[in-house]
């Protein structure tokens, strides 16, 4: 493998769509072996552009502007950090050769609809999965939750992420809105909602997977350990890790993340979201990129989930091992303001064993992720009290 020197002809080029806090992490890991980093982001000054070597305002829905910038730059890997990508571009980049899409475009267009990944997961690979349906109308979802979801169930947009457009709906009263809702809040008018029942599960993680290329030229799979987290409005609001599970559910829960991530392909880490009961694995979701979740390893391993992204699409060896127990807490924006003050940061930083990450947002929005606590300790619950903490004590203004 080699790397030439960024800003000249030899130069080793990443592209990435989309330039909030995980690709900013993305981008310093790159920045740190040496890549050029091009952000990619709809609005000026998102976080990554503020690491990056260059940067770029385009929509990335659209298919002729993607086309047209991966063109000018001639990256050698493209790497989408969101959702809303035209992945009809990526399918056309990637099909044409030059540049790798990371991992593959088919994953991304995969992943960044339910009814795609949802349909591979249960239909083809047989996982275990929440029962579901999908439905183009309200009789049909009516019909779906009263013939075989039942309730409580989840209604979602075909096209989302972090909870928009998502409601958990107890009753048949509720349903009606929840359709209203989904329709109206999903990311592209698919018109497609899927409902899915209730998991009555004791606790939800994010197993890291990667995927990388050991001595011989050879994928191998490797597992971080299991981080716990708790959502909040489909959001996540703390994270820790390890989380404890019994050797059994860590088993199933490897070999879903296994066989999910070998289906997909392509080189790179990937979140896969799964259910735990007792000894119970249910399959939720796939992000085939780092997960908002995961950055509590930038307090609790050596490689953090950006390192082992960047680690893996450059064909470079990874480990993932744990150094400490260790937790995350999410500074939210309680206000609707532009180029807000941080206060509080020495307060925070007092706190024992933690850091606190800003992402530098021009904007802040009520709810809108701005920064993260990140603590370590002997345990995950000292870890995670401490974590919160750190974020309470940030004040924005
Ligand atoms: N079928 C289900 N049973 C129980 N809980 C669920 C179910 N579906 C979703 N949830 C809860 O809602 C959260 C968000 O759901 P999901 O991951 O599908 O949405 P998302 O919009 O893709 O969120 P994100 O982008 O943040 O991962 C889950 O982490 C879980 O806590
Ligand atoms: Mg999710």
């Amino acid at each position: 493998m080699k790397i030439g020197t960024p800003l000249t002809s030899t130069a080793t080029k990443a592209l990435l769509l989309g330039s909030g806090e995980l690709g900013k992490e993305v981008a310093i890991s790159l920045q740190r072996y040496g890549v050029e980093v091009i952000a990619v982001d709809r609005y000026p000054n998102a976080p990554a552009h503020q690491v990056a070597h260059r940067s770029h305002v385009i929509d990335m829905t659209d298919a002729a502007a993607v086309k047209a910038l991966i063109a000018a730059e001639k990256p050698d890997f493209v790497i989408p950090e969101i959702e809303a990508i035209a992945t009809a571009a990526l399918l056309e980049i990637e099909e044409s050769g030059g540049c790798t899409i990371v991992p593959n475009a088919r994953a991304i267009q995969l992943t960044m609809n339910r009814e795609g990944i949802r349909t591979l997961a249960a239909e083809q690979l047989k996982l275990p999965t929440s029962n579901y349906a999908f439905a183009t109308s309200f009789d049909q979802l009516k019909a779906a939750v009263e013939t075989s979801i039942g309730y409580p169930c989840f209604v979602k947009p075909t096209m989302s992420s972090s909870g928009k457009g998502q409601s958990m709906v107890k009753n048949a009263a509720q349903l009606e809105e929840a359709w209203k809702y989904a329709n109206e809040a999903g990311r592209a008018a698919t018109g497609k909602v899927i409902v899915e029942a209730g998991v009555d599960f004791d606790f939800e993680i994010t197993l890291l997977t990667v995927r990388a290329l050991d001595s011989n030229g050879i994928v191998k799979t490797h597992f971080c350990a299991p981080i716990g987290h708790r959502q909040e409005a489909g959001d996540y609001r703390e994270s820790w890790q390890p989380q404890a599970m019994t050797e059994t559910a860590l088993k199933s829960a490897q070999e879903i993340a296994e066989k999910v991530t070998a289906e997909i392909g392509g080189l790179g880490l990937f979140g896969v979201e799964l259910f735990i009961k007792g000894e119970q694995v249910w399959f939720s979701e796939v992000s085939p990129r780092p997960h908002d979740t995961g950055m509590v390893t930038m307090a609790t391993q050596r490689q953090t989930e950006f390192d082992l992204h960047v680690r893996a699409i450059l064909g470079l060896p990874v480990s993932t091992d744990l150094q400490s127990c260790g937790a995350s807490a999410v500074i939210l924006g309680r206000i609707d303001k532009k180029s807000v003050v941080y206060h509080g940061l020495e307060k925070a930083l007092a706190v024992p064993k933690t850091e606190v990450r800003l992402f530098a947002k021009p904007e802040a929005f009520i709810s809108r992720r701005m920064g993260v606590a990140l603590s370590v300790a002997d345990t995950v619950t000292e870890a995670r009290a401490n974590a919160v903490k750190a974020a309470d004590l940030i004040e924005i203004q």
